[in-house]
């Protein structure tokens, strides 16, 4: 991607504190967009936004709270005039027992962060994009939104969900020039994969990848910041896998 490709853009991350979304949030930058830092945990997001260089603004935002995301995309338009791409990266992971055993406080609240949380940021950003002219929208899936997994079944459901969700909204807004994308990565050491797995399991799931590591989160934020910028002009509603190979298995 050229340095300047999103000189003079504005961009929303959410879950941009930590991990992906913190990935991409500097990925975004160093191309030259403005970038407005989104997420629930307050201090991080602002360590985070100091770690940047080039115009940013950290917003603390609950991606499950509908009006907590409008209030967090009316912040943006006003403070840097408009929106221009938008990347939904916020999630949790949630209990890890089988569907039988899952309880409903859990289900909840993955569904409500990981599917609800995307819905409502994608609404919102389409309404500003609609009002600017065009966007584009890329949500951070998983290969868990392609193929089952042992006990993570709302986390499963959800991101299968966004990929769904994705397809409809680039077919109904393609009009609007506004794109809607996915992207899937393989396992990824972040704190979210790394909160409960011990280093057998670790290298466990890293053997699932035919490339015979996990990614990083920059991997995954050199594909989102493609989609961001009009160097995929021709790209929506797509699911692109970056995923080292695990689900051409
Ligand atoms: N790490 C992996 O192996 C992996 C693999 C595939 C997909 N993903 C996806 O990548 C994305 C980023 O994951 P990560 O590994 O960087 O996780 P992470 O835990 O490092 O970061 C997630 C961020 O989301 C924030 N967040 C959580 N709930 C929120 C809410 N309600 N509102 C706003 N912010 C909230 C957290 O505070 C955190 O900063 C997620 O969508 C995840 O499902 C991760």
């Amino acid at each position: 991607m050229a340095n300047d490709e999103l000189d003079g853009k504005v961009a929303i991350v959410t879950g941009a504190a930590s991990g992906i979304g913190l990935a991409c949030v500097q990925a975004l930058a160093a191309s030259g967009a403005r970038v407005v830092l989104a997420d629930l945990d307050v201090d991080a997001t602002a360590r985070a936004a100091e770690t940047v260089r080039g115009d940013t603004l950290a917003v603390w935002t609950d991606v499950a709270d509908p009006g907590s995301v409008d209030s967090l995309v009316d912040v943006a338009v006003d403070r840097f005039g408009g929106l221009h791409a938008m990347v939904n990266s916020a999630a949790v992971s949630g209990e890890s027992v089988p569907v039988g055993d899952y309880s409903t406080e859990s289900w909840r609240r993955v569904l409500g962060v990981n599917l609800d949380g995307v819905f409502y940021c994608m609404r919102a950003a389409i309404r500003a994009m609609r009002r600017g002219g065009g966007g584009s929208i890329i949500s951070v899936a998983s290969v868990l939104g392609r193929v089952g997994s042992p006990r993570a079944g709302a986390y499963v459901a959800a991101k299968h969900g966004v990929v769904g969700l994705t397809r409809s909204a680039a077919v109904e807004h393609a009009p609007d020039r506004i794109r809607v994308n996915a992207v899937g990565p393989g396992f990824v050491r972040t704190p979210l994969l790394d909160r409960g797995l011990d280093e057998e399991r670790h290298n466990e799931l890293a053997a699932q990848h035919p490339i015979g590591r996990p990614g990083t989160p920059e991997e995954v934020a050199e594909l989102v910041g493609w989609l961001a910028s009009d160097a995929s002009s021709l790209v929506t509603g797509a699911y692109y896998a970056v995923d080292g190979g695990y689900l051409a298995r």
